[in-house]
């Protein structure tokens, strides 16, 4: 198994071009089977988690070729509605082919996600929504299923408000299954993220009727059928978020290419809080390093506030901070499980009910660290670029889910980091 050989204090220079959202493009690539025509999404990124997507969309009957970040695809057949439990219980986001399937097919099953380390991963509000649609949902041995009543969906309004606001893939999920109701549904307490956005416009784009999307309140109009489309995905905010902070932490003027400023908001304000300015000029954003960041305080909230997933590239930042920062994780309280590694390089963090107290540290020192999931990962690549000495981190393939060549691209900013194999890393140590 390989393993990032990080060697810190690397001055970076340069630009580094954001690739397609990850979070936009699952979705996404799920109305494939909301249509009996042709699609082709662009800026897809060539990553584990889209490539388990297409395994599942595969065995749903969707044909799909992959060249470059273009993803094709043609429906071949739509006798199977089961997708398979060995690959979403790999990627949880695959449960957002329930709604595609209910809406188009009248029947789904999905293998009920379990959790995972940033928490638990319930899906009580997608079959609430499902549910207020008149679909029929039953469990049985860990598979989920939804079946269309006989006179098939039936738009009304829904409240999709559960106890930690909105949730994404749940507005996503009712949002589709709603495109071929009857009547109208009315999406309340609907996700704001532009990942939902960029989904509700690919589905107009295929003769969907969908207003309000980015809004808490979306309205669906039913329609009969959609028409293939052609799909340029947004910008992945959080990768930007996360090379933005690159630059931050190393005290580089690093520019990051193709992203949307405007989905950045909260992250580029926390930035300045920190005393760091990014210059922005149409999609390029360039990083005005502070000699040492501020400390400051931020928590967690739906979008447009502070990214859950760019909390712990956020802790790397915060841990060479001159003072006490405070992180408030109101998504997903107990993920935190970059504190622990990140203490291992010589942070300084106490976690305690979904809060992190971090008084910073002039210099962090290399060492061995671990991967727990994909945004953990990054943010333990960020705080090895700071740190003194080398910085070993195994368990890679958490991050390869989510960031496309991470390394190599990061050495191309100037970054002191090699994929190499950790056996062979063990053995050098052991001498
Ligand atoms: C999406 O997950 C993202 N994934 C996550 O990104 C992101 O962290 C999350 O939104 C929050 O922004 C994709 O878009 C593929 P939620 P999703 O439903 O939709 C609770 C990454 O790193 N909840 O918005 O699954 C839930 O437990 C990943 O790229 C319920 O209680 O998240 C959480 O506390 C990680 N019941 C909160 O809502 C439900 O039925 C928000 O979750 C659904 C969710």
């Amino acid at each position: 198994m390989d393993c990032y050989l990080v060697n810190g204090g690397a001055k970076l220079s340069g630009t580094i071009q954001v690739n397609g959202s990850k979070n936009a493009a699952l979705p996404i690539l799920a109305v494939s089977l909301m249509t009996t025509g042709r699609c082709a999404f662009h800026n897809v990124p060539a990553i584990r988690d889209l490539q388990t997507q297409v395994k599942i969309l595969n065995t749903l009957g969707i044909e799909s070729q992959w060249h470059g970040h273009t993803v094709t695809t043609k429906v071949v057949d739509s006798y199977n509605s089961i997708a398979p439990y060995e690959l979403v219980k790999t990627m949880r986001a695959g449960v957002c082919v329930l709604g595609p399937l209910l809406g188009m097919r009248g029947q789904a099953t999905v293998s009920l996600p379990g959790g995972c380390v940033i928490g638990e991963r319930p899906i009580d509000l997608h079959l609430k929504g499902l549910a207020a649609l008149g679909a029929e949902i039953t469990l049985d041995q860990g598979n989920i299923h939804v079946k269309a009543p006989r006179g098939g969906l039936r738009g009304t309004t829904i409240y999709l408000g559960g106890k930690f606001g909105s949730s994404v893939l749940a507005t996503d999920n009712v949002m589709c299954a709603a495109v071929f109701a009857k009547g109208t549904t009315v999406i309340e307490c609907a996700a704001c993220e532009p990942e939902v956005v960029d989904l509700a416009d690919c589905l107009n784009a295929m003769g969907a009727q969908i207003e309000g999307a980015g809004s808490p309140r979306i309205t669906i109009r039913g329609v009969r059928r959609l028409k293939g489309v052609e799909w340029n995905v947004i910008p992945d905010r959080i990768e930007t978020a996360t090379f933005l902070i690159a630059g931050a932490i190393t005290r580089s003027p690093i520019t990051v290419a193709g992203g949307r400023p405007d989905h950045q908001l909260a992250v580029l304000d926390t930035l300045r809080q920190m005393g760091i300015e990014v210059r922005r000029s149409g999609t390029r954003m360039t990083i005005v390093p502070a000699d040492r960041p501020k400390a400051t305080e931020v928590a967690t909230l739906p979008y447009p506030a502070f990214p859950t997933d760019v909390q712990s590239p956020m802790l790397a930042l915060m841990a060479i901070a001159n003072g006490t920062s405070i992180i408030t994780e109101r998504i997903y309280p107990d993920r935190f499980m970059a504190a622990a590694e990140m203490k291992r390089l010589g942070a300084n963090i106490a976690v305690s009910n979904g809060q992190a107290v971090i008084q910073g540290v002039e210099r962090l020192s290399g060492a061995p660290v671990m991967a727990s999931d994909l945004r953990a990962g990054a943010a333990l690549v960020l705080a090895a670029l700071a740190a003194q000495g080398q910085t070993r981190v195994s368990r890679i393939y958490h991050v390869e889910r989510g960031y496309e060549r991470f390394e190599e691209r990061l050495r191309k900013l100037g970054a002191q980091i090699a994929r190499v194999p950790e056996e062979a890393v063990v053995a050098a140590e052991a001498g």
